[in-house]
């Protein structure tokens, strides 16, 4: 998080005051660092400099258009799982060249789009994919780049939820049946086979997981080779955690891209990686007004006015965001313990129970930290609250990315039909 420190006692995004931003677009709101979004990319790529390489950046993580631009213009391609992101990616000026296509159930009419507008590869994850999306693109007369996702059924070690790499999981084809899959693909006369995809799951904080997973598609390229498939491609996935906590264990990126170098080097495949999170996720905070404090028995609640929906990850996933006053508290006795919960009408709209953090009052302003992967792309209009809008800072200005929608266009979608007039 170093893009956000404080100056002068207050909170700023670079060199950009989080409480002008705030008396501008008013609370909450999401605000992202360009530079640190940069620094992020560009660390990852220098230590990548000697692999051949390319960056598929996860939409999912973040898909404002203004941030898949600039993430493009650093020259990353974009990793897509919908027509909704693939056009996303499009209108932010990434060619269809550059785009890879994955998810577990694409339908016809999104591969219609991509396959039309032009991908550098789908990802496909089961058989009745593949002939479905060998139909699609002989009724355009287009031959597609495809990629197998295999499961290699490994344990990410990390939430189960976002683990994506056992045999239980719904993601790709289980190992043993991958090779069967590439020979009937080479009969499919609109699918040209490229390579093999693998991704076991998100937030990884240890290597092992990848070296076990890693090991495996490396023996299976083996043995796919010496049966005459030609296999140009290894998608990687993303996975690499963040430090949520300061000082957290995360993995070390020279470690990962030597394992990488050390398992693939010998195969002459371009290595793509699909990273979300860790370009994303230390970019951006959601900044928050408190709008009442009340204690009883022995808890303190501090409620405020960002909510579950607009950053659900504590909600689901039990996730840990460290909280950030936008006021620098010097004095480290004026503490309290605190349920900080948003308004929603659910119990799990509570961000973190008996937390430590600077006494509060109403009109205070806090952030969570390290919300830019995985915030805005899963927020809500449930209880009708406007999705908040998004902010992104560059050196001493900022820019709303996403304004706030007016309650009003929110009501607007909603249609009473004639016979309820
Ligand atoms: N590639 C594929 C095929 C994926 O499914 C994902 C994430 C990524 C790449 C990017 O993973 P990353 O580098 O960001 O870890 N909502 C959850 C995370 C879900 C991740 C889903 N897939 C969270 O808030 O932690």
């Amino acid at each position: 998080m170093e893009y956000f420190a404080y100056r002068g006692g207050f909170l700023h995004a670079e060199n950009v005051s989080v409480i002008d931003i705030s008396e501008q677009v008013g609370t909450p709101f999401y605000v992202y660092s360009a530079s640190a979004i940069e620094k992020s990319y560009r660390d990852l790529e220098r230590e990548l400099k000697a692999v051949n390489h390319s960056i598929s950046y996860a939409v999912k993580a973040n898909s404002n258009i203004a941030i898949l631009r600039l993430i493009a213009q650093l020259g990353s391609g974009m990793d897509v799982v919908s027509s909704g992101e693939y056009r996303r990616a499009i209108a932010a000026g990434v060619p269809g060249e550059k785009i890879v296509f994955s998810g577990v159930g694409k339908t016809k009419e999104e591969m219609l789009i991509a396959a039309t507008g032009g991908v550098k590869q789908f990802n496909v994850e089961s058989e009745e994919e593949l002939f479905a999306l060998n139909a699609v693109a002989r009724s355009i007369e287009k031959v597609v780049p495809v990629s197998i996702r295999v499961n290699p059924n490994v344990n990410a070690d990390t939430h189960e939820k976002i683990s994506t790499g056992k045999s239980d999981n719904k993601f790709g084809i289980p190992i043993t049946e991958v090779a069967q899959l590439v020979s009937k693909v080479k009969k499919c006369s609109n699918i040209k086979f490229v390579g093999l995809a693998v991704h076991i799951g998100s937030q990884l904080t240890d290597l092992s997981p990848y070296k076990k997973s890693f090991e495996k598609i490396a023996d299976l390229v083996k043995s796919l080779q010496s049966a005459g498939h030609k296999v140009t491609r290894l998608d990687l996935g993303g996975g690499l955690g963040i430090a949520y906590k300061k000082g957290a264990k995360v993995i070390n990126i020279s470690k990962y891209v030597q394992l990488v170098t050390n398992i693939f080097s010998d195969l002459r495949c371009e290595l793509e990686f699909e990273p979300g999170r860790l370009i994303v996720g230390n970019a951006g905070i959601l900044v928050c007004s408190a709008i009442y404090t009340k204690s009883y028995q022995s808890r303190n609640f501090l409620i405020v006015d960002g909510a579950m929906i607009d950053l659900l990850r504590p909600a689901i996933y039990d996730a840990y965001h460290d909280i950030i006053t936008i006021r620098e508290s010097n004095c480290s006795n004026d503490r309290m313990l605190y349920d900080v919960v948003g308004p929603i009408c659910e119990t799990g709209d509570t961000f973190t129970r008996n937390r430590s953090i600077p006494k509060m009052r109403a009109g205070d302003l806090i952030a969570f930290a390290s919300s830019g992967a995985y915030g805005a792309t899963m927020a809500s209009e449930y209880n009708t609250r406007p999705l908040v809008p998004e902010i992104l800072v560059k050196n001493g200005n900022f820019d709303v990315i996403r304004a706030r929608p007016s309650i009003e266009s929110i009501i607007k979608k909603d249609i009473v039909p004639d016979w309820l007039r």
